[in-house]
């Protein structure tokens, strides 16, 4: 029922953003839930910014960080409602839109950002952008934002054995609740807006990120370790409304694709450049230790996750898997 009504919506939307367009700049919403200095924060700025100058008159881009207009809970919903028309949640976010887009919360899955980039650009990886058309929704691009790291209110984060019996802030992904069920902890799905507070207030012991994330939402303030384990990965795909994409004039589905392919390589850029400076801030900052694992250690955990591979291999198909494998070497 909703979805339908979101979908007759979409045609509302579409209507109504050509009809505009006739009058004067088509009024485009890009929503985010991150701050604006974070690599999301700032493509969506630049793809603003090129939008703007490729298409003069004709669009109008505004950006809303840090879940002001829709949190996690609500963007996609709204997206094929056409209150907005593009949102870049991260890939973890999507489960409940396609089983396949999970293989990225495979724990431990690729060595680094590199790898992931090398997946992302191959045929296997650019298929995934389309693999939610069926539900009216198109990506357009990926937007890196970096490796995840474990981070707690304990001294010590050095083993599996040290989250054993706590609480941790998770996405809402199936496959991330079975990784820390796996490690004997319990996870809590919830928007990343209420995470600060959680940590804060004790509601949740822990959770998992990427510097920037870490640095720009202060999750270093009130946690006492952060480890180093690179276990995963949180990327985005930038989406958009199949339907009102497909029904733009020609000369502005073009400016706007080429602005996101620019914004893109800005985006990715940053994310590299953030997350190596905000780890340092928070290396200075000295409110939170910085543990670092030796190989053993990261053997460990990632042992202790391994589990949730058989799970979900099912529903994400063995070869996409080993496709996403192939990207390490
Ligand atoms: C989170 O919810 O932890 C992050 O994925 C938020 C984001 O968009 O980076």
């Amino acid at each position: 029922m909703r979805l339908a009504a979101a979908i007759a919506a979409g045609a509302v939307a579409l209507s109504f953003s050509v009809g505009a367009y006739a009058q004067g700049p088509m009024v485009i919403k890009f929503s985010h839930v991150v701050a604006e200095a974070t690599p999301k924060g700032q493509g969506a700025l630049k793809f603003k910014e090129i939008a703007e100058k490729l298409l003069p008159g004709k669009v109008q881009v505004q950006v809303f960080p840090s879940s002001q207009l829709f949190g996690d809970a609500k963007e996609v919903e709204a997206l094929l409602l056409g209150d907005v028309q593009f949102i870049a949640p991260s890939l973890s976010k999507f489960d409940r839109y396609t089983k396949k887009i999970q293989l990225y919360d495979l724990p431990f899955l690729f060595d680094d950002i590199e790898a992931v980039d090398r997946f992302q650009q191959s045929k296997d990886g650019q298929d995934l952008l389309s693999a939610m058309k069926n539900r009216n929704l198109l990506g357009l691009a990926y937007w890196h934002n970096g490796m995840k790291q474990l981070s707690s209110n304990r001294d010590k984060l050095e083993r599996p054995e040290d989250v054993k019996g706590l609480k941790f802030r998770i996405q809402a992904s199936d496959v991330l609740e079975a990784q820390f069920r796996a490690l004997g902890a319990n996870p809590q799905k919830m928007a990343f807006s209420e995470v600060y507070q959680a940590l804060q207030t004790g509601v949740v012991d822990g959770q998992e990120n990427t510097w920037s994330n870490m640095y720009s939402q202060k999750f270093y303030e009130v946690q006492k370790t952060i480890a180093n384990t690179n276990h995963g990965v949180i990327d985005y795909m930038v989406v958009t409304n199949a339907k009102w994409w497909d029904g733009l004039p020609e000369d502005v589905r073009k400016g706007l694709k080429q602005a996101m392919d620019e914004a893109t390589a800005y985006a990715n850029k940053m994310a590299n450049d953030f997350n190596e400076r905000d780890r340092k801030l928070i290396a200075d900052a000295g409110k939170a230790k910085i543990q670092a694992l030796t190989k053993e250690d990261v053997a460990a955990w990632r042992k202790a996750m391994e589990p949730v591979w058989q799970k979900f291999e099912g529903d994400i198909g063995k070869d996409l898997i080993q496709a996403a494998l192939k990207s390490n070497q």
